[in-house]
């Protein structure tokens, strides 16, 4: 038996990142989440320059307001799909988010104008504009429109979205189920009252009410993105954690309000693991490093047994630029 603190971290591995994308030709939509400064962008280039070099047309998307792809790129891949140089397949974009909020301030705007006139109420639309829009949910809900308008689209094979910190994703989730369910009151109540219209106006069925066109269409786009989501062929959530307490906490809970939300999760990532043998000749300090992580290794073997994909070295300096991210994603998924 092995100690814990000389046991190979690839013990972990049972089927890796590699073999999980080998295993599941069909999959399309890649996400990673986790803690803050975990390691999620450099991830998920890594994760796309895998995916790329198999030969897959790949787009890494960024629907983090605080964005890092071109900084992780050494290109500018703001406001639209940019191809990225030096490797072939990859697209690299970073959504601009004040654009995507602004344009869903103005489809607001329409739709709620659009309401008032149609049941004839005289109020001006900006204050439900403004009760609509100025809530904390509306950006993270403007954003994952984006994301679902990109899934739609259909252009690339594979889509590897760096995730907000995931708290916002949990939200999201809610929100689309919450949507859901909201849609389906609203579309009910709408039918009644139509049909009381129509019965105290004697006038033949109204075809085209544009709230009712609105929301069935609505309706229909959200489960078509719950049937992507939940579709363990074409998607997989990926969780970056540290060998530490906190981000293991965090991604424990993700795990399981994912699974609840019936979203397929393609496991773990552990990310910067001090490797065993750089304890030798370093000082206590590191040595203590690594005595802890070992500690958090057998944890997080414990917790997700099967589900830990990579486990990734602490590199001597950050990941950055492309030559960067391909030497360590080939060194690490293979
Ligand atoms: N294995 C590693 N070895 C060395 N440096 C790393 C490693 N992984 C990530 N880094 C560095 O750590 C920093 C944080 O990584 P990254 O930006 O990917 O985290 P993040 O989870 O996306 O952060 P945020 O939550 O802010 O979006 C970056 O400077 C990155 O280069
Ligand atoms: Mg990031």
């Amino acid at each position: 038996m092995t100690t814990t603190s000389d046991r190979p971290t690839a013990d972990l591995v049972e089927t890796s990142m590699a073999d999980f994308v080998t295993g599941h030709p069909g999959l399309r939509y890649v996400f990673f989440g986790g803690k803050g400064g975990v390691g999620k962008t450099v991830m998920a280039g890594m994760n796309a320059v895998h995916l790329a070099r198999s030969g897959k047309r790949t787009l890494l998307a960024s629907t983090n307001p605080v964005h890092s792809l071109s900084g992780l790129l050494g290109q500018d891949v703001f406001g639209k799909p940019t191809a990225v140089t030096g490797i072939d397949n990859l697209w690299a974009y970073e959504i601009d988010t004040r654009d995507a909020i602004e344009r869903s301030k103005r489809e607001i705007r329409e739709k709620i104008q659009w309401f008032l006139k149609f049941a004839e109420i005289s109020t001006k639309a900006d204050e439900f504009v403004e009760a609509a829009t100025m809530n904390p949910a509306f950006e993270e809900s403007a954003m994952f429109e984006n994301m679902v308008d990109l899934m739609f689209e259909d252009a690339y094979d594979v889509y590897v979205f760096d995730t907000a910190p995931t708290a916002n994703a949990r939200r999201l989730l809610g929100m689309s189920k919450v949507y859901g369910l909201w849609v389906e009151k609203m579309l009910k109540s709408r039918e009644e009252a139509q049909t009381l219209r129509e019965a105290l106006s004697f006038t033949k069925k109204q075809e085209d009410d544009p709230l009712m066109l609105y929301l069935v269409e609505f309706r229909e786009r959200i489960r078509h993105a719950r049937e992507l989501l939940t579709d363990a062929e074409r998607t997989a959530f990926f969780f970056v954690t540290l060998p530490e307490a906190l981000p293991i906490a965090v991604i424990r809970r993700f795990i399981d309000w994912f699974t609840d939300f019936g979203i397929p999760v393609g496991g773990v990532v552990v990310n910067m693991v001090i490797r065993p043998e750089a304890g030798e000749a370093s000082p206590d300090f590191v040595r203590n490093r690594i005595e802890m992580q070992s500690g958090y290794l057998d944890e997080i073997a414990e917790r997700f047994p099967g589900q830990v994909r990579a486990v990734v070295p602490l590199f001597d300096s950050d990941v950055r630029g492309v030559p960067s991210i391909a030497k360590a994603s080939a060194a690490v998924f293979g």
